[in-house]
């Protein structure tokens, strides 16, 4: 996908992309293909997504696809293989999936040396009639239907920790935010029946304490959709979203009538209510109705934060709109 194919463009512009109908589908923006990455990640992760559905008609296995572009990419330092490790030097995964009909869902939490954090959740899913896998279960759940257990520490990633460890001093806190970069990514999908499906996945907070479980394999919180509206998800600090039910709201705000856009901004102001006002941390919300309209908000005014999405086989992207 050539650069100047993209559209750069305000949030609030989102609802001029409405494209003359040809078909029901057309007309409603259907099929569409939604991640929480801009432009620089957008082709390398929704074009496989977007091949997958053209080829399999599946919804699911496009939003698969997608994601595991980034969980096995070892330069992307906040997502599956090559991610930022827990404070001892271990990645540990997290990572949901939801999937319209049905209302179905599953996740990983805290996983450890698998690389497709994602597949691993939509297989609970699919194959237990658990929701959440955590740890060692996770790990032992994901050998038992073939997965291979991996070291998920680059080289890259194990000097980030090692200079991380290096500037320690005895008056840090742990946990903050500035010192301590989250990253994820959430890819949503509308298919041309209208059905809904969601991935989050991650890497979590890079040198959290091990054990610490982030938004990202929370449903409603990372991740939440009702095929009867839409989708939403988040990425950033996760016990923010954690302690607002954030993409749950969001969702819930789109059953309620507002767009995808207020949904996120309304999803921002909530976090910014009980933080006083004051935050030092970054949450952005994606969300995307049945359709096919597209929303986005951050708290803060992050340059390469751009959601992008495929619709009608064009590549396009937004910039969040930022919430103060
Ligand atoms: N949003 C990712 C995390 O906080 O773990």
């Amino acid at each position: 996908m050539k650069r100047r194919n993209f559209i750069r463009s305000g949030a609030l512009s989102v609802a001029a992309l409405t494209i003359a109908p040809h078909s029901q589908a057309r007309e409603r923006n259907i099929p569409i293909l939604v991640c929480s990455r801009g432009e620089e990640w957008a082709a390398k992760v929704l074009q496989p997504g977007w091949q997958t559905w053209l080829n399999k008609k599946n919804m699911l296995d496009a939003v698969e696809a997608a994601a595991n572009v980034v969980e096995l990419d070892p330069e992307d330092a906040s997502v599956g293989y090559g991610g930022l490790p827990n404070e001892e030097g271990v990645v540990e995964l997290d990572a949901s999936v939801m999937a319209g009909p049905l209302h179905r869902c599953g996740a990983v939490a805290g996983l450890r040396n698998i690389k497709r954090a994602c597949s691993v959740a939509r297989l609970v899913m699919e194959r237990t009639n658990h929701i959440m896998l955590v740890g060692d279960g996770a790990r032992r759940f994901a050998l038992a239907h073939g997965f291979k257990e991996e070291d998920l520490l680059t080289d890259k990633a194990r000097e980030t920790w090692l200079r991380w460890k290096e500037n320690l001093n005895k008056d840090d806190f742990w946990g903050a935010p500035e010192a301590q970069p989250t990253g994820t990514i959430n890819v949503l999908g509308v298919d041309d029946r209208g059905d809904v499906y969601g991935i989050t996945t991650t890497s979590g907070l890079a040198f959290k304490i091990p054990g610490r479980i982030g938004d990202s394999p929370i449903i409603g919180a990372g991740l939440y959709l009702d095929n009867d509206i839409g989708a939403a998800g988040a990425t950033g600090r996760g016990e923010e979203v954690i302690r607002t039910c954030g993409s749950y709201l969001v969702v819930e705000k789109m059953k309620q009538g507002l767009s995808p856009q207020q949904a996120c901004e309304f999803g921002c102001r909530r976090i910014l209510e009980v933080n006083d006002g004051k935050v030092n941390f970054n949450v952005k919300f994606i969300a995307v109705n049945k359709n096919g309209e597209v929303g986005s908000a951050q708290l803060q005014d992050r340059k390469k934060s751009e959601c992008s999405f495929i619709m009608h086989g064009g590549l396009r992207s937004i910039f969040p709109a930022v919430v103060k």
